[in-house]
């Protein structure tokens, strides 16, 4: 049912923990399965280069992996660069996820736009075609096909 990624990244998760001090922090949940994934993101201010990724997932065992993945895809990356890591990327990294995880990959790539939008708010900048993120991210799903 899992590939072998989905695995690797749930029983030995990369980047789980905190950033002190962060650059940007994000955090959503999906209020129908009661996940929450919380991203922290160390962003150098001169080159916009996404240094360190960390994050805490309470979530099922694809949140974490897809949480895991997206740290990991967004370092080393610029934030326009990580602003265009869609929930499809991260489950193409992790070689797919059952049509009934997919959601939890939606949380992996809004924890990122929710980290971005705060260190945006923050630094009083604007990142180019970022939105504000939602907090819950059930809304959504509701008219989504899964
Ligand atoms: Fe909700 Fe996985 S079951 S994020």
């Amino acid at each position: 049912m899992y590939s072998e990624k989905v695995m690797d990244h749930f029983q030995n998760p990369r980047n789980v923990g905190e950033i002190e001090g962060a650059s940007g922090v994000g955090t959503v949940g999906n209020a129908k399965c009661g996940d929450i994934m919380r991203m922290y993101l160390d962003i150098d201010e001169d080159t916009q280069i996404i240094r360190e990724a960390k994050f805490k997932t309470f979530g099922c065992g694809a949140a974490v992996a897809t949480s895991s993945m997206a740290t990991e895809l967004v370092k080393g990356k610029t934030v326009e660069e990580a602003l265009k890591i869609t929930n499809k990327a991260v489950m193409e990294a992790l070689d797919g996820l059952p049509p009934v995880k997919v959601h939890c990959s939606l949380l992996a790539e809004e924890a990122i736009h929710a980290a971005l939008w705060d260190y945006a708010e923050k630094h009083h900048i604007k990142i180019e075609g970022l939105q504000k993120p939602k907090s819950d991210i059930s809304e959504e799903e509701e008219t989504e096909e899964w």
